[in-house]
């Protein structure tokens, strides 16, 4: 059994998954939280319900405060299994309470469960009276499902933003106070970058519908809890919606006898001669969601492949629809890479590139088997041209 208060009434209730390690593509190699709170007043609230294979920690969390078959009311403010899939145990077990969700939460949830609940549907600017309290329901859609809403309790200023602004990190602490506001923030633009970052135009709306309200405390539905520093994480929102990146570039490369790597390394140094912050990720030691983390906010990214029975060496080639993840076509783009006894790859990956939509700055470097002192230098070079071609187009 395990909780802690918000506010007054008001509850974290949620569970912990030290485990898990994967999140739909996301790696998660610090665990998560699936984070369900409970207000008590008049009438008692649930807010979201936890992924199937920790409904019983959400019930016994609630048994600690109240009789889970006392609950009024469920609200869903987000359908995604990670949020929904206690659903059917709790509404089972409070046979009175309704569910209330947006029209199109409504559907997904009748679409995903098939189950007849009795259910409230949620317009924007919705208010529902629980007693003492009013809970205010805020549509905004895409973050991350097309369903999506905020909840908004007045009396102790708390916005349950469900996905938004949350971090996939496991920790006994439940603030970010306690956890650290920067470990947070990493935590977040990991989960930002690969859950949210297609819709940062729903992110902007969403941010300006949230500026009408007095806000103390930010709920969302993964990780730590904001009580102090919000404008830290809704500041991060915002620049990460604005795409005001800095000048950073991420190589990601693959090699099959190192030379590739090699070429990486020089251009590596070329890009931070000509005044970027440079990673450098070999994609066959790295998980994907790793990469893209980085390439998210970089302004330039540069691929490196082997050539491969006259193409793009596979791990390389695997790793291009993982930069769809983040819907970013501003970004810059430029490749390189090492051949042996025939040539392909580069010419490959800009085909790709382009197709893909992206600025290619030129025709990229190729060079034959282990580069030589000057084919480092010419790597060295390209490096230094594509970081003048990125600062010079801000
Ligand atoms: Fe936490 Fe979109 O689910």
């Amino acid at each position: 059994m395990n909780s802690e208060k918000l506010a007054e009434g008001i509850y974290w209730v949620g569970a912990i998954d030290w485990d898990i390690r994967e999140f739909h593509g996301l790696s998660t190699l610090k665990g998560g939280t699936y984070n369900s709170y409970l207000i008590v007043d008049e009438k008692i609230v649930l807010i979201d319900a936890v992924k199937t294979t920790k409904i019983d920690v959400l019930l016994s969390n609630i048994s600690g405060i109240v009789d889970p078959a006392d609950i009024d009311y469920v609200i869903s403010n987000h359908a995604e299994p990670d949020h929904s899939g206690g659903l059917a145990r709790v509404m089972e077990i409070a046979k009175n309470a309704r569910l209330v969700a947006t029209p199109n939460g409504v559907r997904r949830l009748s679409e995903m469960y098939r189950l007849d609940w009795d259910i409230l549907e949620a317009k924007d600017g919705d208010e529902l009276a629980i007693g003492k309290r009013t809970l205010k329901f805020i549509h905004a859609p895409l973050l991350h499902w097309p369903e999506t809403m905020f909840t908004y309790e007045g009396s102790s200023r708390i916005l349950f933003s469900c996905d938004a602004f949350g971090a996939h990190i496991a920790t006994s602490e439940r603030f970010t106070d306690e956890v650290g506001v920067e470990k947070t923030l990493a935590f977040a633009k990991k989960y930002y970058a690969f859950l949210v970052a297609p819709f940062r135009k729903n992110v902007i709306k969403a941010l300006d519908k949230t500026k009408e309200l007095k806000i103390d405390v930010i709920a969302p539905s993964h990780g730590p809890v904001w009580r102090s520093d919000l404008d830290m994480i809704t500041g991060a929102y915002q620049k990460w919606a604005n795409r005001d990146f800095e000048d950073k570039a991420t190589i990601i490369y693959g090699t099959m006898w190192g030379n590739t790597h090699k070429m990486a390394a020089a251009v590596a140094e070329g890009l931070a001669d000509g005044g970027m912050k440079v990673r450098v990720y070999n994609v066959q030691l790295t998980l994907p969601s790793e990469i893209v983390d980085e390439i998210f906010d970089s302004r330039l990214v540069l691929i490196g492949s082997s050539t491969f029975v006259g193409g793009i060496y596979p791990p390389v080639e695997a790793f291009i629809p993982f930069m769809r993840v983040i819907r970013d076509k501003s970004k810059k783009v430029a490749s390189f890479g090492s051949y042996g006894w025939s040539g392909g790859s580069i010419k490959k990956l800009d085909k790709l590139l382009e197709e893909e939509g992206y600025d290619v700055m030129e025709p990229g470097l190729a060079l034959q088997f282990e580069p030589t002192a000057d084919g480092l230098k010419e790597c060295f070079e390209f490096g230094r041209r594509a970081a003048a071609w990125t600062i010079g187009s801000a």
